[in-house]
């Protein structure tokens, strides 16, 4: 295997021409206003005249300036008061945020999220001009777009058997076909089964999608994964690396969860937290952080998926990518042509929250601020965790192997696993469901996110939970209770 470091643009688009869609290459960009500086001489005291932008002038936008009351950290009642006005901030006023922009986002936006990924290490090992972050409107939005870029009626990407639906329907959309990897659902391995994988692709043309062509993507969740919570060791994400130089495929790495990682869930002392007891932020980024797989990236291969969703909120609908350059082009044409840009509102929220927060504008301590305000999410979320786990483990369910679970070390979800007699699983699963109902509590039908019912045939069983949307942690055991009488009714029939 000979691995080719791209030292230049047309390396990469060599290496990675055949990875973009049919519709891509028959999609033209027509630009018909002018975007060479003009050659206008302002010095003498006339202003150049712009009539060629169809944009509205700003003294027409009704609003006037904004204050936000942002929370000092999460869950507390404390706030610090900034105004936003059409001057201010310096760097990214109102009159500029409220007006048609360039379609990659706003740059001072782009410049303190460079800052931070760098900060974490989060950055390709390939040459820096060869990469590019780009901002869109969530990842929903992202993964919509790189699909319809890069995938059509030959492609064929690999994802994994139970996953973040809405992908798969992206996907599936462009005509390219989805094919399922086996998971291992236990703390002891988690995430995709190598030897499964690996076997898939050696034999592939003796195998189960032998008429299909050998894939061009991996899509995966490496963090707390989406539904089950699983998170892939390092050296798991090593050998997929290595797998995808072999086998010469991209992968796409969503990683809406990676920032709310926590310690294994420890049995001896269930109220344990990390960020109760003070970690540093250096310490946050160099024993806790999972590594992504784009600081793996030598030859251009990962496509890393960022939303501000979890860590700020669903409604900006702001997300990045971090992509080589070739591919941040493509996906940039089809930005301009489809959104145009993300929302300058939603952007502008999010830089004014973030540097607000901070001490002061200089870059490392707005990136701290942001680290901190991150760090004690994570801490909510790992008291939560820990309220549902050690809910789970004193039900009666448990004890009476009605049912088991895989204990998360990251992200939101906790999937229950339960032990049904029979084979009508989605039968059995949809009675129970309609008893939880009755009950007041609710939660995901796992075989509701499987992406081949037949191959995750013995992975149906599941329910998925949540632990971030209850008002409190007395919450959560009351829904863990519910579940428990539930299951208890169920299997008392
Ligand atoms: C794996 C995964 N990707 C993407 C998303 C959506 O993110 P966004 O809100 O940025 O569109 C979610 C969240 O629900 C998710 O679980």
């Amino acid at each position: 295997m000979t691995v080719q470091i791209p030292q230049t643009y047309d390396d990469l688009q060599q290496k990675y021409q055949s990875f973009i869609s049919r519709r891509d290459n028959d999609r033209h960009l027509n630009i018909f206003w002018e975007t060479n500086p003009s050659k206008f001489n302002e010095n003498n005291g006339q202003k150049f005249i712009e009539l060629s932008g169809g944009m509205p002038h700003e003294s027409f936008f009704p609003i006037d300036s904004m204050n936000l009351n942002i929370l000092k950290e999460p869950v507390s009642q404390d706030t610090i008061s900034v105004d936003i006005t059409k001057e201010k901030p310096d760097k990214l006023p109102l009159l500029r945020t409220l007006q048609y922009a360039l379609s990659e986002g706003f740059q001072p936006l782009i410049d303190f999220i460079m800052n931070f990924i760098t900060k974490l290490n989060n950055i390709p090992l390939y040459d820096k001009s060869l990469w590019k972050i780009i901002i869109a409107g969530g990842s929903c939005d992202s993964l919509y777009k790189f699909f319809e870029t890069c995938t059509d009626e030959s492609t064929t990407v690999m994802v994994e058997e139970l996953t973040f639906v809405p992908v798969i329907s992206n996907i599936i959309n462009t005509g390219a076909k989805v094919i399922p990897l086996r998971l291992n659902l236990d703390n002891s391995d988690e995430g995709i089964d190598l030897n499964y994988m690996e076997s898939l692709l050696t034999n592939w043309s003796k195998g189960p999608y032998k008429h299909l062509n050998k894939p061009k993507f991996l899509y995966t969740i490496p963090t707390g994964q989406n539904p089950t919570g699983l998170t892939q060791s390092i050296e798991k994400r090593q050998k997929i690396y290595q797998l995808a130089q072999k086998f010469d495929f991209v992968i796409l790495e969503d990683d809406p969860y990676g920032y709310l990682k926590f310690p294994k869930f420890n049995h001896k002392d269930p109220n344990s937290n990390i960020y109760k007891d003070g970690i540093t932020s250096q310490e946050y980024i160099e024993k806790v952080l999972m590594k992504s797989y784009i600081s793996m990236d030598t030859d251009g291969r990962v496509v890393r998926f960022e939303t501000f969703s979890k860590i700020f909120a669903p409604g900006m609908r702001l997300s990045f990518i971090i992509m080589n350059k070739f591919f941040y082009d493509k996906f940039l044409k089809f930005q301009e042509i489809s959104t145009r840009q993300p929302s300058g509102i939603g952007q502008q929220i999010v830089y004014s929250t973030i540097h607000s927060m901070a001490h002061s504008s200089n870059d490392n301590d707005v990136i701290e601020a942001w680290l901190q305000w991150i760090m004690k999410l994570a801490g909510n979320y790992t008291e939560r965790r820990n309220v549902m786990l050690e809910s789970l483990y004193k039900t009666q369910s448990y004890k009476q192997n009605l049912l088991d679970f895989v204990e998360p070390s990251a992200g939101m979800f906790v999937i229950i696993k339960i032990h049904f007699k029979g084979d009508n699983i989605i039968e059995q699963m949809n009675d129970l469901a309609k008893i939880m109902d009755n009950n007041g509590v609710r939660a995901i039908l796992g075989y509701k996110m499987a992406v081949d019912q037949n191959f995750s045939h013995d992975n149906l069983n599941y329910f998925r939970l949540t632990y971030a949307y209850a008002d409190n942690t007395a919450q959560i055991k009351e829904a863990i209770d519910r579940i428990d009488k539930s299951l208890v009714q169920y299997f008392a029939k």
